[in-house]
């Protein structure tokens, strides 16, 4: 069945060929996009549906999500509000909780996550394991987002859980969890910071990713300076997430490379750090993703409309740069090309505002704005 959608205000496309159009329409078919142009031209269709006047949009790509988890860091927050530090070791509580629930109640709390970024535009997540951090709760925590989303991370060198030795725990990650999960994930990711692993150890970790065929990520420059984003781009990971503290040496690397820098600005403001520089990054030509972080710890959101505004009013990228960070960014983050972009051939993957254009996101921040939602093809919002 075709669909036409019709009386588009502006149409972002992300596709250099087409550019923005106004007044435009879009035809979808069997999950693709199949035709985008002028209102005046759209063809006939099974279906017709008339967005009088708004603004459409590729759904959001959230290219970095920890929704593998159950529990509650409620009092943590409150703590950090009253100024204590945010710091890796966090990360056990959460660990706790998700080893005492059932795989029922994973799947349930994973679904309710990412229907609730659903609900706000996004139709492509990845999420990742690393709160199990023994061989069968990471493969579960695996087992579990394959079912659920579009792309699925190990990182079980996340944490060296309490108790475990870093060295041991070490090869542990590198042998029988990485052998355990690696059906189920196509990503492998390392938190390379103080508190977590060091560099030698993060490179242990992503040498025997890369050995067993999985693409590589890294969580780096998060709490301070780092080597980070220095061994991301060496080993051509496709991301470095967070960069919050750059040298400017890291800043020239990641724009002499192919390594998407991916800020989290939710995550920055949750933590009380800075914001991530973007504004810096693009200036030298890196390529730069936006996503949410969403996780029970550093950054409980799932708004993707937050991130954009948040990176137009505080990070200084324009709102065309935050649209595109946040749909095409993410698409390139994650290395794919039928996502974050209305093309014909692309995923019909539609996001629909209720408001005449993108600009709105930023201009009104915080009033939900997603009004009609498709992925795949399929209306799910
Ligand atoms: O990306 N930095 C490491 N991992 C998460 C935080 C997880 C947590 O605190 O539970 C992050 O911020």
């Amino acid at each position: 069945m075709a669909t036409v959608i019709t009386g588009i205000g502006e149409l972002t496309t992300n596709d250099p060929e087409t550019g923005k159009l106004n007044d435009a329409a879009l035809v979808i078919e069997d999950g693709k996009i199949v035709w985008a142009g002028p209102n005046a031209q759209a063809p006939a269709a099974d279906e017709r549906v008339d967005v009088e006047g708004r603004a459409v949009l590729p759904g959001w790509v959230d290219s970095h999500t920890h929704l593998v988890f159950a529990g509650d860091r409620t009092a943590e927050f409150e703590a950090r509000m009253a100024g204590k530090p945010y710091q890796a070791g966090g990360i056990a509580v959460t660990v706790g909780a998700t080893r005492a629930a059932s795989d029922a109640e994973l799947t349930a709390n994973l679904r309710r996550h990412v229907d609730e970024a659903v609900r706000q535009g996004t139709t492509c997540l990845e999420t990742k394991t690393g709160y199990g951090l023994s061989v069968v709760d990471e493969a579960r925590s695996a087992r579990i987002a394959a079912s659920i989303v579009d792309e699925v991370t190990f990182l079980g060198a996340h944490l060296v859980p309490p108790g475990a030795g870093a060295e041991s725990y070490v090869d542990l990650v590198c042998g029988e969890m990485l052998d355990a999960v690696v059906d189920d994930v196509r990503w492998a990711d390392v938190f390379c910071e103080t508190g977590a692993f060091d560099e030698d150890q993060s490179e242990r970790v992503l040498l025997a990713a890369r050995d067993r065929g999985l693409g590589l990520r890294v969580h780096g420059n998060q709490l301070g300076e780092g080597p980070g984003v220095r061994i991301a781009v060496e080993l051509g990971a496709a991301s470095v997430d967070h960069c919050t503290y750059l040298s400017d040496d890291d800043v020239e690397a990641l724009a002499a490379s192919e390594t998407v820098a991916t800020v989290l600005p939710a995550c920055d403001l949750s933590t009380r750090q800075p914001l991530a520089p973007a504004r810096r990054l693009l200036d030298a030509g890196a390529t730069v993703a936006l996503a949410s972080n969403a996780n029970p710890g550093s950054s409980y959101t799932t708004s993707m409309a937050f991130c954009v505004a948040t990176a137009v009013l505080q990070m200084r990228m324009t709102v065309e740069e935050a649209v595109w960070s946040a749909t095409a960014g993410g698409a390139r983050a994650l290395r794919r090309n039928d996502v974050g972009a209305l093309r014909v051939g692309a995923r019909a993957d539609v996001h629909v505002l209720d408001a005449p254009s993108v600009t709105h996101l930023a201009y009104r921040p915080g009033v939900p704005l997603t009004w009609a939602v498709w992925r795949c093809g399929e209306r799910v919002f």
